[in-house]
């Protein structure tokens, strides 16, 4: 039988998270909205490629939670997005209302599934959903980490002219201006960035990275990045879906791991089939380490603000 995904929200995100599980027939696609005719009119359309793109997967849309029903995994898109000068924790409030709803009608339906949180203030929101969902930890998981390596990858690569299968990186922290790029743990065909790039050139891009997203708002206008964050979470998707034991930077919640107990932050975890199966605990200097507790105090104020 065929994997289920659904996907909460047929927005950009959602939508364009849709199109990269359905070209890569990772599974049939379940597109929900609280707008009538956006889910159905999307997948449909989605749907008619597959005969051209030889991919045998079902996609489909509503407006009503049981279509579901049995899901292996569901990604939480729901939100609104920021404009351009809103931060992420702008969104904070209006989305905590979506978020608690959606995850409680979500869950109802599948019990079993595991949960990857895509909407913003990312860490925050992965922290509702835990609570609402009551899940263990290893089935509620955040999408941010994957999409800042991403950036920071795409700008050590065109900065080196080399191809960005050379360059691994990781951004640990939370998902906002305290995020934390690890240049240390960032290579290109195994060599330390720091090594091949100039300290002064790397602070420039760290700060690109770290204002990745807002670029992108900047650009758009009417919303936020979408080709990249979705591409983000398929990543995940596919890694749970095929037990690839991959490990990647992801929201968890650490219970102690790196010195924060209670909260979601973005550290390197291992995704297979049973979701969150380990964090990797890496060794920080004492300026990273400072670095990643300045980004969960971040994280800890939002959480207070709406009492999760
Ligand atoms: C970004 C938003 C989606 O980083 O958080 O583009």
């Amino acid at each position: 039988m065929r994997k289920k995904v659904s996907i909460v929200g047929a927005g950009n995100v959602g939508a364009t998270c849709a199109h990269w599980i359905a070209a890569k027939e990772l599974a049939d696609v379940v597109l929900i909205d609280v707008v009538e005719g956006i889910p159905q009119g999307k997948a449909l359309d989605l749907l008619e490629a597959m005969p051209i793109e030889k991919r045998d997967v079902n996609v489909a849309g509503s407006n009503d939670y049981a279509a579901t029903a049995n899901s292996d995994i569901v990604v939480i898109t729901a939100g609104i997005p920021r404009k351009p000068g809103m931060s992420r924790d702008d969104l904070l409030h209006t989305n905590y209302k979506i978020m608690s709803d959606v995850v409680q009608k979500v869950v109802a339906q599948s019990p079993e599934s595991i949960l990857i949180i895509v909407s913003n203030p990312l860490d925050a929101m992965a922290q509702t959903a835990f609570r609402q969902a009551g899940f263990n930890r290893e089935r509620v998981i955040g999408m941010a980490g994957v999409l800042d390596s991403a950036r920071f990858r795409t700008f050590i690569a065109a900065e080196l002219n080399v191809s960005v299968e050379n360059v691994t990186a990781f951004v640990l922290g939370g998902h906002g201006d305290t995020m934390v790029p690890l240049a240390r743990y960032s290579t290109v065909a195994g060599i330390p960035i720091t090594e091949l790039i100039a300290p002064d050139r790397l602070a420039a891009l760290v700060q690109r990275t770290r204002d990745g997203g807002a670029e992108i708002v900047k650009y758009l206008k009417t919303g936020s990045a979408y080709y990249a964050p979705s591409s983000a979470t398929v990543e995940m998707v596919e890694a749970i879906l095929k037990d690839k034991k991959k490990i990647l930077p992801c929201a968890a919640y650490l219970e102690g791991e790196y010195g924060i107990k209670g909260y979601y932050i973005g550290v390197p975890c291992k995704l297979g089939a049973a979701g969150l199966e380990k964090i990797i605990e890496i060794k920080l200097t004492d300026e990273e380490d400072a670095a990643l507790k300045k980004s969960a105090a971040a994280v800890k104020e939002l959480c207070a603000v709406i009492g999760v």
